[in-house]
Formats: C-alpha cells, structure tokens, sequence
C-alpha cells in the first residue's frame, strides 16, 4: 500500500420525513407487524414522496450537510462517485445531477451500480483515487429511492425497502489511518434471483413490460437470503484473517441492512459482541447504497481516532465485499 491512504473526514446523511410503519403496510398487503419484525427486524422506512423527485434529491441533500459540515467549498471538490441502484434516468448519471445541485463544478463524476455492494464498490474505487496522491477531496455519495422501483403489492418485498442517502467526504492520510484493505467480490449467475428486469437495453420499456410489473424489483427471498448469510460472513472473516485481528481488535461491524438476521450471523461468525455492531434497520428498513453511510453518520459521535471497522455489503449481482479501515478522526460536530 502507498504511504498515503484515504481517510473518511466527515459524513453526512438525510432520510426523508415521510414513513411508511408496519402498521400502514398491513393495511396494504397480507402481513403483520410480528412478522415483519421478526423475519426481517424493519419496524419502519422514509419514503420520499413529491412529483419528480428522485434520488438525487437524496444524495443532494446528503452532500449539501457534507460539504456544511466539513467547510468545504463545492468547489474544491475534484471528483464525486455515486453509488445507485435507483439513478434519476439511465443517462446523465446521477451523480453529475447532485453535482450540479449542490454546486460542485470543477469535478467529474459518475455512477456506479453494484446493488446493495454498490457504496462499499464506490468508496475502494474513490480509496485508489487518493492512494495516487494526485486527488486531495472526493465524495462518495449512496442514494437511493427504492420505493420507486418497490411492488406495494408484493409482501415479500415491499417490507424490506426504504428511501434514503449519505455521503461521505474523503481526504489523503499519511498517520496509516483510513482505509487499509478491501475485498470486492461479484457473481452475474445471481441475476436470475435478484433483478429489475425491465427498462434497459434487454427488454425495454413497453406497454407489455409495464402491464407485466417488470419493473419492479424481483427477488427470490430465500435464496438470496442464503448466499447474502455464507457470502457476507466468508468475506467479513476473510478481511480479518488476511489483516490479523480477531473479534476484540474489531471496534465496529458496519453491516449492510438488508435483515437483521443476515447482520446477526456475520457478527457471530466473526465473534463480535452485539454493541460493537451498527443496525438501524428498524428506522430505514434496507436503503441499498444508502444504509452503510447512514450507519456512519448515526454512530459518528461515538467513533474514535484508530477504531477499527469493517465494512460489509452483498446485494444484487450477486456483489459483496468487505473494507478494513481505521477511523481518522475524533467526533466530530453533527449539524
Ligand atoms: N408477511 C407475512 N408472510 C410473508 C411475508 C410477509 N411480508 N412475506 C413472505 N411471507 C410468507 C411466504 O409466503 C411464506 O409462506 P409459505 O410458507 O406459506 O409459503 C413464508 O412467509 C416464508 O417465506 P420466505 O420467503 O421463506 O421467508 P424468509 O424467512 O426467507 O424471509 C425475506 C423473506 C425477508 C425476503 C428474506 O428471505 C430475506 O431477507 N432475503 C434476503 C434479502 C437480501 O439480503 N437481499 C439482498 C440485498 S437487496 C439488493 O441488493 C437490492
């Protein structure tokens, strides 16, 4: 690794007002609170709602308090990734929508797509970026409005999604702080379980599509559900082992929120106790690229110079992957 490492230096998240409980999700489908909760661990979720609003409204909104924060001026940022499964159109990429809303005019920027991997996917690609020493200020932004993409009509997975963003800023570290490894991983045969079918290239928009629900987000639950548990846990253990730390080195597991039970197993295969790790689920239900930042923002206050976190994903793909890093920074004023 280069002497010079990426180091998160300030982050910042936004979820919209609007919530959709369990309660309101009983009223729409055959479901029930107890089966949410305990099935799932979701109590509730933000919906964004308003006519043309889409996620990068979201991501906006996150990267606007970022910048705050962290007195940064738009336009000293260089470069902006944002990670999505839910773009505002196919093309621009929405990332260079939420540049131009917030104001950030001397970056470039673009969007990558990895499902729920895809924030973990963005902030190692932007990590390389600064390990060269010739970029000083990237965003990586996870933004997603899923309740556009949601079947309100289908229970098995109208529970599980939120709307939701955050975004964090990052800066080049030579105190061997910031991110220290990354395991990426991805697997196309898991399409066929996990997917949008409709509105790109393969089966474009048509009245059929549309009449067919095509597109919305089709899932098969159970299998999906086995491979996100042996893939997270593989690859949370694997980080740990190629980087010598064991249980009580790692100060936080920073989990993707797709089920309570997925987090749960990873934490038990890599025996951490329960308050070293970050859920929120209950709050946000899975946000896609927006739930490892969120947890970041929400747990900022509590984290320390040197703590050691990782960071684990598996989504749609199949994707997954894993990020060693050491926090850089004391806490820092939440606004
Ligand atoms: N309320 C009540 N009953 C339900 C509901 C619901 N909302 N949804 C399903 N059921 C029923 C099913 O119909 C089934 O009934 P049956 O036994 O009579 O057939 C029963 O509950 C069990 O269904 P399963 O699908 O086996 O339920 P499971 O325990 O697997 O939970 C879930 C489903 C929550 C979807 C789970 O499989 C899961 O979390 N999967 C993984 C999700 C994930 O990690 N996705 C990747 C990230 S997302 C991304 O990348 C965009």
């Amino acid at each position: 690794m280069s002497e010079i490492s990426a180091a998160i230096t300030a982050v910042h998240g936004y979820v919209p007002e609007d919530r959709l409980t369990n309660a309101d999700l009983e009223k729409m489908v055959d479901t029930s609170d107890e089966w949410i909760r305990t099935r799932t661990g979701i109590r509730e979720r933000r919906i964004l709602k308003g006519e043309g609003k889409g996620a990068s409204d979201l991501g906006a909104e996150a990267v606007k308090g970022l910048l705050a924060k962290s007195g940064t001026k738009p336009e000293e940022v260089e470069m902006l990734i944002c990670a999505t499964a839910t773009p505002d159109h196919l093309f621009p990429a929405t990332a260079n929508i939420i540049s131009d809303k917030v104001g950030i005019k001397n970056a470039w920027s673009y969007d990558i797509m990895a499902a729920c991997s895809g924030f973990l996917y963005a902030l190692n690609t932007a990590s390389q970026f600064i390990e060269t020493g010739k970029y000083k200020k990237i965003v990586v932004v996870g933004a997603d409005k899923m309740s556009s993409i949601v079947n309100y009509k289908d229970r098995s997975n109208c529970i599980l999604f939120g709307d939701g963003s955050a975004a964090v800023l990052l800066e080049p570290n030579t105190e061997r702080l910031g991110v220290r490894d990354a395991i990426m991983h991805s697997d196309g045969m898991g399409c066929q379980f996990l997917h949008q079918k409709a509105g790109g290239s393969a089966y474009p928009a048509s009245i059929q599509t549309v009449e067919n629900e095509e597109h919305f987000i089709h899932q098969e639950g159970q299998t999906v559900f086995k491979f996100a548990v042996s893939k997270m846990a593989d690859v949370s253990a694997e980080i740990m082992e190629r980087n010598g730390l064991t249980g009580d080195d790692v100060d936080w597991l920073v989990p993707h929120q797709a089920n309570l039970r997925i987090i749960d197993a990873t934490a038990r295969r890599m025996k951490l106790d329960d308050k070293k790790v970050m859920v929120n689920i209950q709050k946000y239900g899975n946000t896609t690229n927006g739930t490892i930042p969120l947890c970041l923002w929400e747990w900022e206050d509590k984290l320390r110079k040197g703590d050691n976190l990782i960071l684990a994903a598996f989504g749609g793909g199949f994707t997954w992957g894993s990020i060693y890093m050491k926090w850089a920074c004391d806490p820092i004023q939440k606004i």
